[in-house]
């Protein structure tokens, strides 16, 4: 087997995972969320059951609400199945971190999908939509890195803007795939998004609130907007440098991605990182790429908290240079950190403004922004996040 073989191999493995992640859903859910609370609720003694009467109840309606999302995630691994033309073996086994995944895409679907989230979403499309109106009308190319499942991508293709965004999540993919084509019908279905969270409710009803999905027919829309498309992988090994950055678990020596990333150079007149640039474990990376696809004079947005995910991951990965013509490994450092320049707001605008010829056009801190929120009345889920809001215009040539 050739590498690409190799590669499209592995690549088809983490799609059957994902797949019958999915597919597992219900026996998952019903194993680890709702049996373990039965047992919890049989282990007390009779005096103190008598003290939650309703709790057997609410344990039903819990198990209920389990069983209606995994309708939800079997329709989407079906169609995934239909349309990849892929038949997993159940051979292929989810590990545990697949199937956390698989919970926590319920409230990235609500957070998308839902007429509820409205305001979580127009705290960010709201300001971005305003800056791009006073943009050139010729700068229509975007790019949206860490696309989640592709709302964005939808609200302002619906605008004339041509869309593509990048995802390396196959969870993120799959469940994009199915809401931009599966041609749904508005409120076609129903999931309960915020079950696998038991703290902080004032009822246990908010915590079993039914959400109906999605709020617009994505199909339909489609018709006389910008394009739309996802590109599969990661950011930076996507759309990067082909020289200059340092082979690691984001960025490979192929000569596909060789060609992937050619390509992409001077591409884009918009890029709009949503809850992304905190994402990686290089920052510098993401700046780096940001800089390589857009044409001179286009602009980066950004909307999102700066909670740098690899923080506290003791993690290590290898990182080493490759001279691209001989392919000579260089520098090879086999316990490079994941977590680490988790860099301040101040830090990432100093160094475009000041290293990358970029210009500040707007900024704004201190956003409450909910993410996959709950927002019934007297919610007391968490309030969100405290983002960032700037624009930043890339001017090589030091004219504006
Ligand atoms: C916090 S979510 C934000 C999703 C979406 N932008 C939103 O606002 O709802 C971050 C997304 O970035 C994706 N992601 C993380 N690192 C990535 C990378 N290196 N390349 C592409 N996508 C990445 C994750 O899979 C996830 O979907």
């Amino acid at each position: 087997m050739d590498g690409h073989n190799l590669a499209g191999q592995r690549e088809n493995n983490a799609v059957a995972q994902v797949i019958i992640s999915f597919l597992k859903y219900e026996e998952y859910a019903l194993k680890e969320v709702y049996s373990l609370r039965v047992k919890k609720w049989e282990s007390i003694s009779e005096r103190q059951k008598g003290m939650i009467p309703n709790y057997t109840e609410y344990l039903a309606n819990l198990k209920t609400s389990i069983q209606e999302n995994a309708k939800f995630f079997k329709s989407v691994a079906e169609y995934a199945m239909q349309s990849i033309k892929i038949e997993p073996e159940e051979i292929v086994r989810p590990s545990d971190m697949d199937m956390s995944k698989t919970c926590s895409l319920l409230t990235q679907v609500y957070r998308e999908w839902s007429a509820e989230a409205i305001s979580e979403r127009c705290c960010s499309h709201s300001r971005l939509i305003q800056f791009l109106r006073t943009v050139e009308p010729s700068k229509t190319d975007i790019l949206i890195p860490g696309c989640g499942t592709g709302r964005l991508l939808v609200d302002l293709s619906q605008l004339g803007y041509n869309c593509e965004g990048n995802e390396y999540s196959y969870h993120m993919l799959l469940v994009s795939q199915y809401f931009l084509n599966a041609g749904l019908t508005q409120n076609q279905a129903i999931i309960y998004p915020f079950i696998h969270c038991f703290s902080h409710w004032k009822g246990n009803e908010d915590q079993l609130t039914p959400i109906k999905i999605p709020d617009i027919e994505a199909d339909s829309l489609k018709k006389g907007m910008g394009s739309m498309s996802i590109c599969a992988g990661s950011f930076v090994d996507c759309y990067g440098r082909n020289q200059g950055t340092k082979i690691s678990s984001h960025y490979t020596f192929s000569k596909r991605m060789q060609m992937s990333r050619a390509k992409a150079e001077n591409s884009k007149d918009v890029v709009i990182t949503q809850f992304f640039i905190d994402t990686g474990p290089n920052i510098l990376d993401y700046l780096d790429t940001i800089v390589h696809v857009l044409k001179p004079g286009g602009i980066w947005c950004n909307f999102g908290p700066l909670l740098y995910h690899f923080e506290s991951d003791h993690g290590v990965e290898t990182t080493y240079e490759v001279n691209p013509y001989s392919g000579f490994q260089d520098k090879i450092n086999d316990s490079t950190p994941l977590m680490g320049l988790e860099l301040s707001s101040d830090a990432i605008i100093s160094i475009a403004t000041n290293r990358l010829n970029f210009k500040l056009i707007q900024r704004e801190s201190g956003i409450l922004s909910g993410y996959g929120r709950y927002t019934g009345p007297e919610s007391c889920a968490m309030p969100g996040y405290m983002c960032h809001f700037w624009v930043l215009k890339w001017t090589p040539s030091g004219e504006l």
